[in-house]
This record gives structure tokens, sequence and C-alpha cells, in this order.
């Protein structure tokens, strides 16, 4: 190794020290709230079965109510959300042998086979906070006696202020929220870091969405200033950035002479990215001014992330609603949501190999990863806890 790349790598060490808590959150941040599943995906008396950051979740929805509880049976330990099997509206019961649980509180009730038997009131499986709003159901996970759980709004985007016209709030009153849900194979890490990536561009550059729209996202940026990020610090609520595209803080590249490419489009286009703990990104205006895409990449296991794209806009009123379905349809989900993003998707997976052996400790930043070094930092700063993988967790 000459001196030269002896001193770089000095360097990337150096700076990766800076951030060895997010390095290590190959399974994700506990004790955060995470979307498990849009209302719709649970209907009445349904029992699915989920995995969070290496928790095996069963969700059953009783009488309206959403329960959560390990999917896991205390017997011999297969998934009760494999055959779902309910035998009356406040427990679950396993399909195997019949230990059945109260859905409150995971204590053994019963056991189908043996009535009389001295472990029920013995043994418990363990339950998870639930918050259902806006029409997506989201669990709390990560350490059970973390209590009591933040609000959900800890774990959500701000409310932008400095914005004229400010998009809607996931929470707001009169909101319209759609969007999908699909697997991911890469780790969560590579997902959050695509999605405010200012350098990224050229995998967007000619999508469907910019041919139809005629907009000019540019080539990429790169942030010349301390303006450039905003830290988001709330007290007791989100921790993330933002990045200020609408400021001196950034400098655009529309165009590079050396090989002659252009960004395409003609109308300048303006898009704003912030990125929130755990894992949460949020586009104002886009794909459409006054519209904000929400994208979630949620931890499965160190190699697969739940990868969430929900849209949010102003809605009131029916009118309003058929309107918004009619783009959501024919416009958001065709060209923003599967289109423009199956190319972010592929680039995450098309990473992980690489960061799976090594990657973290051999890339070379530049320039714009100045965005993807300050979350790191902040992430690593702000986060209540890092996932252990699940057979440590067992094991304790
Ligand atoms: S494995 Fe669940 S009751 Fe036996
Ligand atoms: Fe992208």
């Amino acid at each position: 190794m000459d001196a030269d790349a002896r001193s770089s790598k000095a360097a990337r060490a150096a700076t990766a020290r800076q951030y060895q808590p997010y390095l290590e959150a190959d399974w994700g941040f506990k004790n955060s709230w995470y979307p498990a599943l849009f209302s719709f995906e649970l209907k009445d008396n349904e029992i699915k079965g989920i995995t969070i950051a290496g928790h095996e979740i069963a969700l059953r929805r009783s009488k309206g109510r959403v329960y959560a509880i390990r999917d896991r049976c205390a017997h011999r330990g297969v998934r009760m959300s494999l055959r779902p099997t309910c035998l009356t509206d406040d427990t679950i019961s396993c399909w195997y042998h019949g230990f059945t649980y109260n859905l409150s509180d995971g204590r053994l009730r019963t056991i189908v086979a043996s009535p009389e038997d001295p472990l029920i009131g013995q043994l418990r499986l363990r339950t998870y906070p639930v918050a259902e709003r806006a029409g997506i159901i989201f669990l709390f996970v990560g350490d059970e006696e973390y209590h009591p759980a933040p609000p959900l709004e800890a774990d959500l985007p701000i409310h932008i202020s400095d914005d004229p016209k400010p998009v809607a709030h996931l929470l707001d009153p009169e909101v319209y929220v759609r969007g999908i849900h699909r697997l991911g194979n890469s780790n969560w890490r590579l997902a959050v870091e695509n999605g405010f990536d200012p350098g990224h561009l050229l995998i967007h550059w000619d999508n469907q969405i910019i041919a139809a729209t005629d907009r000019n996202l540019g080539l990429g940026a790169r942030p010349i200033s301390d303006e450039a990020i905003k830290i988001i610090d709330e007290p007791d609520g989100p921790k993330g950035m933002m990045n200020m595209y609408n400021t001196r803080g950034y400098k655009f590249f529309g165009e590079n002479r050396e090989i002659g490419i252009k960004a395409r489009g003609r109308k300048p286009y303006y898009a704003r990215t912030s990125v929130f703990l755990p894992g949460l990104l949020l586009v104002e205006h886009w794909p459409a001014p006054a519209w904000a895409q929400y994208e979630w990449y949620v931890p499965t296991d160190d190699k697969h992330h739940e990868y969430w794209e929900v849209l949010v806009g102003h809605c009131a009123g029916e009118e309003a609603r058929r309107e918004a379905d009619y783009l959501y349809e024919h416009f958001f989900e065709p060209l923003a949501l599967k289109d423009f993003n199956d190319n972010d998707l592929f680039a995450r997976e098309a990473m992980q190999s690489f960061y799976e052996h090594g990657g973290w400790n051999q890339e070379n930043l530049c320039a714009f990863d100045d965005a993807a070094i300050v979350w790191r930092k902040i992430a690593s700063r702000f986060n209540r806890g890092i996932q252990e993988p699940p057979f440590r967790r067992a094991a304790r």
C-alpha cells in the first residue's frame, strides 16, 4: 500500500469513528415507532404475522382494536400467525396444541387440551404498544421495559412552518393518505441514505415522471456551507435533518460539460428532503406541489427492509377525495411510487453485497456525501438504542 492509500484509509477510519453506533445498527434502532400494516390490511378478527427489526409479531384486530403480541408460542415455538386461530374475542390461540393467550397482557389463559395445567397463569408472551393513526397501524418495537413509549408524533416528521404553502402532515385532520409497501433486499441504512442523497439524480434523469412533466431536477447538489443542512432536534419530538435546497447552502449542478450531459426537463422544480429517526424520509412538494411523500425504511432483519411509500395531501371533502384518488391511481402510484422509486430500490439492492462484506470501511465518499455523514452522526447521537440481533436477545 502506498502512502496516499494509507492516509486515505486512515482518514476514512477517523470519520467512521464519529458515527460508530450507526455502523453497529445492522438490525435497526429499537424503542421506536414503525409502521406495520395499513389499516385496510387487517380486517376484524384477522391475524397477520410481521417482522420488524427481528421481532416476530402477530397482529390481531378484535372489535375494531388492534393488538400486537409476540408471534412465537411459548410451548414449542411455532409462529401462531401461520394458522390463525381465535376462539374468543380477547385471546389468541396457538393452532398446534391450543396454548391460549390474553391479547391485552399476553398471559397464558388456558391450554385447550390441558385446562388444569399448572403452567396456566405462569407464562406470558410479550405484547407491543400499538397506535393506529391516519390509516396506518404503528408498533412501538424494542425493549419491553422501555416504558412509557413516547408519543407517535416523536417519530414522525415535524410540522413544516417555513414554507408559505406547507405540505400536509400525516396527522392533520383533513388529510389524504395512500400508498404501498414492499420488500427491499438491502439493509435499511442503504435505503435511508438513498432517500435523501443529493448526488443520486442520475438514476432518475430519464424516468417517466420527468418526461411526462418536463421537470428539471438537476443532476445533483453539493452542500457548500453550514446553511445546507438544518439539524432537527425538537425537545421530546422528532430528531433528524433537512436538506435546505432553496438556500445558498447548496450548489446545484444541471450539467456536466466534461462528458456532455444535461439534466432533462425545462421546468425548474423545487422539492425538499428531510430525514428523521428511526429512518423516515419526508419529500415536500413531491410528486406534485402541495403533496408530501413519506418513506419508511423499516428494518426486517440485517439484510432486508420493508419499503413504505406513502403520499400525504390536503383533502377537504368528498370531491377533493375523488380527485385525489384519480391523481393517485393514474399519476402518483404508477409514475412516482413505482417507476421513479423502482430506480431507488434497484440502487439500494445493488449496494447490498458490497456493504454486507465490509463496504462501510471501504467506501470513498465524495463532496455531496457530507449529507450522509451528517445523518449518520445524528442517528448515532439521537437513537433510543441499537437493536440486538434476535438470537443474542433470546440468550439474555
Ligand atoms: S407449539 Fe403452540 S401450543 Fe404447542
Ligand atoms: Fe431517488
